[in-house]
């Protein structure tokens, strides 16, 4: 579909998208002539941006397939993106097809490209819109509570989103309720990034993210940290991306260029 025809639909093309941006920086082709501008000047401030994205799907992957090998079979993805390769779904179905998964995001196109690829996907996978500061309406949206059970463990996914969520929204508090809604045995799966090596990059970064449809708040190992409040970190805790339970050979990276940290926390 062209630009113009998405505006039609109601699309705000000319505001670059952070679900937009991240598509760009992996490589996708659902992204608009702002987008594509505001991606290229982060890119030349962060050039290991497509990287780090790569990355972070690499971890989610790694990340589902650990919490479904340990027998998760609910999946909250909120900040889902738009649809890509390894989606939640494909790889929780890898490890056991009858898993539920429910996508939410509040960008609308990725509820468009998401319903679309979900059309031919099993009755197990749902498509919510839903504003991550507004988690109790999240938690109560017909089809989050019609398709999981609350009194079953289950895995919420906040993968690369609360970074777009301001203090002024208190993210702590937006984890703490998510938390206090899961049974004890879940997890909680969360990657957010850090401007911690790369101070002016970050603050020349975050300048551009203005422009966005969502400000970026790059925060400190301490905050990241205590997001995880009420959950025990499994091994290796909280660390950069590649470092987590890595499939392949460990990683050899400068860490002074890694941008993302992660975890997994089970709720006690
Ligand atoms: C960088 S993408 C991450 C996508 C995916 N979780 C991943 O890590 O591959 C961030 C996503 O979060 C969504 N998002 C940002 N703020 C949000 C909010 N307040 N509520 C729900 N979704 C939000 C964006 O629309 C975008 O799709």
């Amino acid at each position: 579909m062209v630009e113009e025809e998405w505006a039609r639909r109601g699309i705000d093309v000319n505001t670059p998208s952070v679900a937009r941006l991240y598509d760009y920086y992996l490589g996708g082709k659902d992204h608009f002539a702002a987008d594509r501008a505001a991606a290229e000047e982060i890119l030349s401030i962060a050039p290991e941006l497509r990287m780090a994205a790569r990355e972070n799907r690499a971890f989610l992957g790694r990340a589902v397939r650990f919490a479904a090998e340990a027998g998760i079979r609910q999946f909250l993805d909120i900040g889902t993106g738009l649809p890509t390769r390894g989606n939640v779904h494909e790889v929780a179905h890898q490890v056991a097809p009858d898993a539920r998964i429910a996508y939410v995001d509040n960008d609308p196109i990725v509820l468009v490209h998401a319903r679309a690829l979900l059309r031919d996907a099993r009755e197990q996978v749902t498509v919510a819109p839903g504003d991550l500061r507004q988690p109790e309406e999240i938690l109560k949206s017909p089809e989050v509570q019609h398709h999981f059970d609350f009194s079953a463990p289950m895995a919420v996914l906040l993968v690369a989103v609360m970074h777009f969520i301001t203090e002024s929204d208190d993210p702590r508090r937006i984890v703490a309720t998510l938390r206090d809604a899961m049974p004890s045995g879940s997890y909680l799966i969360l990657s957010h990034g850090t401007g911690e090596h790369r101070a002016e990059a970050a603050d020349r970064g975050t300048k551009v993210y203005e422009r966005a449809n969502s400000p970026l708040v790059l925060r400190p190992r301490q905050e990241i940290l205590d997001l995880f409040d009420g959950f025990e970190l499994v091994d290796p805790g909280l660390v950069w991306l590649p470092e987590w339970r890595p499939d392949g050979p460990p990683p050899h990276g400068d860490p002074s260029q890694e941008l993302i940290m992660c975890g997994v926390g089970k709720k006690v």
